[in-house]
This record gives structure tokens, C-alpha cells and sequence, in this order.
């Protein structure tokens, strides 16, 4: 599996993060978000940087980590479910990674967004399924370039499982 990285893609609240560090925890890889390094390159967190200068300007920071990341090997990113938005982004990714799109229904995507702490400034709607069901229709196109959809809905270890059994067939290509 030597010298790519594996790039997980989807919306929000598809357990990019979760299952990004279980993949990496097994493979021995390290494991990095890009929402963290924006917040460590910031200095503030997502929400902080979406009030204060716009969301333009969190994708300009989100592109340079991309670029910054891309560049390394054996690693496990995932990636802020806005990534797709710019299609140099995937095109970046895809040039050293395999990318994995974690899909999962808007209702469940609601239904875990609920029960978490962190901000998403996107969903700060009244109404936010429709904005997730708005949000995804949009992006749906840009999530399937992926090289594989994996189904989001299982168990930590078992989405886990099925990225690394992908990962080692297409190792075997
Ligand atoms: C966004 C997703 C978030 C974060 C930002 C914008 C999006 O990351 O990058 O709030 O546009 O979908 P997660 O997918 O990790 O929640």
C-alpha cells in the first residue's frame, strides 16, 4: 500500500474522522483532518473563521492544506465535507490518494449531526435537514468521483473493514 494515501470524502457528520483514524490506527499510518490543520493554521476554530472572514476564506485556507497534505504519503485524511466544492481539490487529492466517499442518507446525516458538539456553520439553519438534502443533492456529483462508495451506515470497524478490503484490492489492481 506503499506511497499513496487514502482520502476519505462525504458530508457532514459521515464519520470522515472516526473512521479515518481507525483506518490509520490498523495500518500503522498516520491520520490527519484537514479541518484540524486549518483551525492549528488559524489559530481559531472553523466556526470562529466562518464569522469573522467568510466562508470564501475558509476555502482558500482549506485548498492550501490540501495542496500541503497531498503532498505526503501513508496517510489517512479526511477532509471537510465542503472539499468537492472545488474541483482542483479532488483533482489534487486523487493525484496521490485513493478516495473513498463515505455516503450515507440526509436523515441519518440529521439524525448524527444532532447529537454532536462542534459548529457547523452551514447548518446553522432553520431548516437544516432540508439544508442537508439541499446541501447534498449539490455536491452528490463531486462525491461520486470518489474511486469507491462506501457505505457510511455500519459500525466504526465495520466501514473500517471495508475501506482496507478495498484499499488491498486495488493495491492488487
Ligand atoms: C463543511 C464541512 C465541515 C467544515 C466546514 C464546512 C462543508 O467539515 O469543513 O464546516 O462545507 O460541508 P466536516 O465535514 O468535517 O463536518
Amino acid at each position: 500500500m506503499s506511497s499513496w494515501n487514502i482520502v476519505l470524502i462525504g458530508f457532514m457528520g459521515s464519520g470522515k474522522t472516526t473512521v479515518g483514524r481507525e483506518v490509520a490506527r490498523r495500518l500503522g499510518w498516520s491520520f490527519v483532518d484537514t479541518d484540524d490543520e486549518i483551525e492549528r493554521g488559524a489559530g481559531k476554530s472553523i466556526a470562529a473563521i466562518f464569522a469573522d472572514e467568510g466562508e470564501d476564506h475558509f476555502r482558500r485556507l482549506e485548498k492550501e492544506v490540501v495542496c500541503r497534505l497531498a503532498a505526503s504519503k501513508e496517510r489517512v485524511i479526511a477532509t471537510g465535507g465542503g472539499v468537492v466544492k472545488d474541483g482542483d481539490n479532488l483533482r489534487t487529492l486523487a493525484a496521490t490518494g485513493v478516495l473513498f466517499w463515505l455516503r450515507l442518507e440526509p436523515e441519518e446525516i440529521y439524525r448524527r449531526i444532532r447529537g454532536q458538539q462542534v459548529v457547523r456553520p452551514l447548518l446553522e439553519v432553520a431548516d437544516p435537514l432540508g439544508e442537508i438534502r439541499r446541501l447534498l443533492q449539490e455536491r452528490e456529483s463531486s462525491y461520486a468521483k470518489a474511486d469507491f462508495i462506501i457505505d457510511g451506515k455500519g459500525t466504526v470497524d465495520a466501514v473500517a473493514d471495508a475501506i482496507i478490503a478495498k484499499m488491498n484490492r486495488w493495491r492488487g489492481r
